[in-house]
């Protein structure tokens, strides 16, 4: 039996497309909350592997998605290089800034990540013992760019301003990070599959405020490096890229890069990914997590219009991004039954 996952990411259209959600083990499950209350917190949850696995695993559980995304944080990478990392409650991630060449030189090089990373392959091997036969294990990274963003402004950012201001002022400092977080991304995901990931994406959250030449060299660039070092290393191993906010830059992303599959959030309609990139293989995504929270017949109605729309070729049904606390569990249920058995 080959998972209904890995056929949609080996370019085979079903009549049914799998399901899995950005964000699926998340503070919108009571599970997960108390879960995350035992472990302390975020970052603690994450570095305990059985509480790690046992998160992961819940919403499986609640919803029989036929994907599991491993839980763990894009900014764990960092940490391992070597950055300070908190979460503020309410707020997000904050870290240590990175704005000279002292401040990079202070960094681990990509080999030392493995120590401090260790705990999260854990949690990997002990998924993949765990899933049913029929779940993918999904493992993943952010992408340079993305990661990059967070180091140098030490925290989100509306616009990724401070990064761009790095990029400009400061190229040849910014292209050693851009540089050394390639080379951290493909020693991270190597060892996730190596405890048996099936499965790697790489988020781009923050690709979309890079424009023209910027956007090759940096969301392109980058992703095509770690991408052709690891189908060198693990050659059966399908690759998601989630390039968000990308527009007309998601046509053709998929063969530049060499990934298997194209995440796409909801900017872009189910009819346009339709024509524009599902020509080009296996695409992720497109509702638009809001349902989630408002749920009635406009998340029916959207869910039915997106299998509709992608039902050409190969799909796997998603959000364009990551559910949100506010979400009603009982919504996504709803948006499960209408894919499960829409005519
Ligand atoms: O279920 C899954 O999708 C797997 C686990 C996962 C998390 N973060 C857990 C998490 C994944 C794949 C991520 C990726 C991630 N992390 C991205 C890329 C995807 C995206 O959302 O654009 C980014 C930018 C981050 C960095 C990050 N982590 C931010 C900005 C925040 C704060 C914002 C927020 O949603 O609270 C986090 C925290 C975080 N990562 C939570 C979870 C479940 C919430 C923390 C909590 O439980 O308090």
């Amino acid at each position: 039996m080959t998972k209904k996952i890995l056929k949609a990411l080996a370019g085979e259209k079903q009549e049914v497309p799998p399901i899995w959600m950005m964000r699926q083990a998340g503070r919108y499950l009571p599970e997960y909350r108390e879960t995350r209350a035992q472990a302390g917190d975020f970052l603690s949850l994450c570095y305990n592997s059985d509480l790690a696995a046992e998160v992961t695993l819940q919403p499986i559980r609640r919803y029989g998605f036929d994907a599991a995304i491993l839980f763990a944080d894009i900014l764990l990478l960092p940490q391992a290089l070597g950055a300070d990392l908190w979460f503020v409650t309410g707020e997000g991630p904050r870290l240590s800034t990175l704005q000279t060449k002292l401040d990079f030189e202070n960094l681990r090089k990509p080999e030392e990540i493995n120590e401090t990373l260790a705990p999260i392959y854990e949690t990997v091997k002990i998924l993949s013992k765990e899933l049913p036969r029929e779940t993918t294990l999904i493992g993943f990274a952010g992408a340079p760019w993305t990661v990059a963003t967070y180091m140098v402004a030490g925290r989100g950012t509306p616009d990724q301003a401070p990064a761009h201001l790095l990029k400009n002022k400061n190229p040849e400092l910014f292209d050693d990070l851009i540089n050394l977080l390639i080379e951290g991304t493909i020693e991270y995901l190597s060892h996730q599959i190596i405890a048996g990931a099936e499965v790697v994406k790489i988020f781009d959250s923050w690709a979309g405020s890079l424009k023209g030449n910027d956007f090759d060299k940096y969301a392109v660039e980058p992703c095509k490096k770690i991408i052709s070092a690891l189908k060198v290393k693990h050659p059966h191993i399908p690759i998601i890229a989630f390039p968000r906010q990308a527009s007309n830059r998601y046509i053709g992303f998929s063969k530049q890069v060499g990934s298997d599959c194209i995440a796409l959030d909801e900017s872009v309609s189910a009819e346009w990914i339709s024509q524009n990139i599902q020509v080009d293989g296996c695409v992720q995504g497109n509702l638009a997590s809001s349902h989630m929270v408002s749920g009635g017949n406009a998340l029916v109605d959207e869910t039915k219009r997106i299998v509709k729309a992608l039902s050409n070729g190969p799909h796997i049904f998603n959000l364009g991004h990551g559910i949100t606390p506010e979400a009603d569990p009982q919504n996504v249920q709803i948006m499960i039954d209408t894919i499960r058995t829409a005519e």
